[in-house]
């Protein structure tokens, strides 16, 4: 089996700070790659910066400063908050690197090579918001100003000499493309309305604009820089050192395993990308999905309408894993979804506060006050411990698939009614009341170890941090997490002692008025 395992985020536009859209999808894509890890895969995790385009020399221009310095800047801030979000990746790209430049041109020449770009001339709308152009049915009018119906971003009118891709030759080939790979884009839902849109006929795309210069030269025609979304696409080789195929990056990791995007620029991935790879010869990522958005009232949350919720902020105030699991949980993965303090509190007050660290804590004081603080070790499993133990067991091959399906709905669900039962069993078992029989009270507080241990490391994708701070009871160290195992009901057998460890989440006062 393929234990190689490659995900990408978008690269975010630096034009302005990050918001809490992008933290969600770094979020998400970091908890497939830390499930993949402990899963015992090699992960590649991509993210990064989209540095060129009108959009963003738009912004420098507004805030008179050096295209490239106003760069520099917001990119360190999307990649500080890669750091505050405790995101496993391991590359951060720029397209303004040089790395990333040299393979775009490379990529362009291909399709040059090959016939697939012509010259000659665009004139129709455009959205720097979006740096998309859009055809006359795609565009209304509101309140006098002309917008893109998809996006309620403003377009305006271009008219100049542009390079073109032979898009419109490709619509049979995707089509097959996409009948032949049915997991390709996701979810189902996005998959139809692709298609459909492919269906209804593929324009040849503009690739080169020529009335401004924040971009990649195109080859041999310095008058033009290259659209911005084929030099962004191309980061997702770009990183993996393309054109050099014969790089062990390359060679392990493309095709990529997923790229995980919002549905906004879905089109961008499930037909352009795929279709400048084929025009390329390069092969096809296995999977698109696309998320659905955080809304903020009934509005997407985003730079550009200015209704943003700062991450930030809110780690400052409640902490970083309360944050992912709040947005991994309560944000029904596929679907918009609206986000609120408010909920985000009552998160933490009962999973995470009541659920999880009070199990925890329960366990231990018990254990160190009547076991010596030691993982006893002569136990007698019964039924009810091994109907309770046994559930990971009988779950980890379909815990595999519902993830390899990004059915993250399954992921959290079995753990929260894994919280449940295990509070239950402990509660229903009454250790407190076995001290007469000591055989049955080591055994009710290893099981509820055994099971700590086993939440403990399913939670590790989505609060590493604190699932790190629960396996430290067991000495348990992230280099070693990946050796362990949740089927195993008899690993805590080899260690010796209980650490004792710091309450893990605080609840929080709710003010109710
Ligand atoms: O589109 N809810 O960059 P971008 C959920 N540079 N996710 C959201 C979101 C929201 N309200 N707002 C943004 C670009 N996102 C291009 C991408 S990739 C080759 C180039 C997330 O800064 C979501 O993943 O506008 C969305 O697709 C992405 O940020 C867009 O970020
Ligand atoms: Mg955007």
């Amino acid at each position: 089996m393929n234990k190689n395992f490659y995900i990408t985020t978008p690269i975010y536009y630096p034009s302005a700070k990050p918001h809490m859209g992008h933290a969600y999808s770094s979020i998400i894509a970091d908890f497939f790659a830390r499930f993949k890890k402990i899963d015992g895969f090699n992960v590649y995790f991509l993210t990064g910066t989209d540095e060129h385009g009108l959009k963003i020399q738009r912004a420098a221009e507004k805030k008179k400063i050096k295209t490239l310095e106003f760069c520099n800047e917001i990119s360190l801030t999307f990649k500080d908050l890669s750091k505050t979000l405790n995101l496993s990746n391991t590359d951060f790209i720029r397209t303004t690197e040089n790395r990333h430049k040299k393979s775009v041109q490379h990529l362009w020449s291909e399709l040059e090579k090959n016939d697939e770009i012509y010259l000659s001339k665009y004139s129709g709308w455009y959205s720097v918001s979006d740096e998309a152009f859009y055809g006359e049915d795609e565009i209304e009018v509101i309140d006098g100003k002309k917008i893109a119906i998809s996006s309620k971003s403003a377009v305006e009118w271009v008219d100049e000499e542009s390079y073109f891709f032979r898009l419109s030759k490709w619509q049979k080939p995707l089509l097959d493309f996409y009948q032949k790979n049915p997991n390709f884009i996701a979810p189902e839902a996005r998959k139809n309305e692709v298609i459909k849109f492919v269906e209804g006929g593929l324009k040849d795309l503009s690739v080169s604009r020529k009335t401004f210069s924040w971009g990649i030269e195109v080859p041999n025609d310095k008058d033009h820089v290259i659209y911005v979304w084929l030099d962004a696409l191309t980061n997702y080789i770009s990183a993996l050192n393309f054109p050099n195929i014969n790089d062990h990056l390359f060679k392990n990791f493309w095709p990529a395993s997923i790229h995980l995007i919002g549905k906004d620029i879905l089109r961008f991935h499930a037909v352009y990308w795929p279709a400048f790879l084929l025009a390329a010869k390069v092969d096809l990522p296995k999977r698109v999905y696309g998320h659905g958005w955080i809304l903020s009232g009934d509005e997407k949350m985003s730079k550009s309408k200015g209704n943003i919720l700062d991450p930030l902020e809110i780690v400052d105030k409640y902490g970083l894993d309360p944050l992912r699991y709040y947005l991994i949980k309560e944000v029904s993965f596929g679907n918009d979804g609206n986000i609120s303090q408010d909920r985000l509190e009552d998160c933490i007050n009962s999973d995470l506060a009541n659920n999880f660290g009070n199990l925890c804590q329960r366990v231990t004081a018990f254990a160190t006050k009547n076991c010596d603080s030691k993982i006893p070790k002569k136990i007698k499993f019964e039924k009810d411990d091994l109907k309770i133990l046994d559930n990971y067991k009988n779950n980890i091959d379909k815990i595999r698939e519902k993830i390899d399906n990004q059915d993250i709905n399954f992921y959290i669900n079995f753990i929260v009614n894994s919280l449940f039962e295990a509070n239950k069993y402990f509660n229903d078992q009454e250790p407190w009341k076995k001290k007469n029989d000591l055989i049955r009270l080591n055994t009710i507080v290893y099981t509820t170890l055994e099971i700590v241990r086993k939440i403990s490391f399913l939670l590790y994708p989505i609060i590493p941090e604190s699932s790190l701070k629960a396996l430290k009871i067991f000495g348990i160290t992230e280099d070693k997490i990946n050796t362990i195992s949740i089927i195993d009901n008899n690993f805590l057998l080899n260690i010796d002692k209980i650490n004792k460890i710091d309450i893990l989440f605080h609840k929080i006062e709710k003010n109710n008025d």
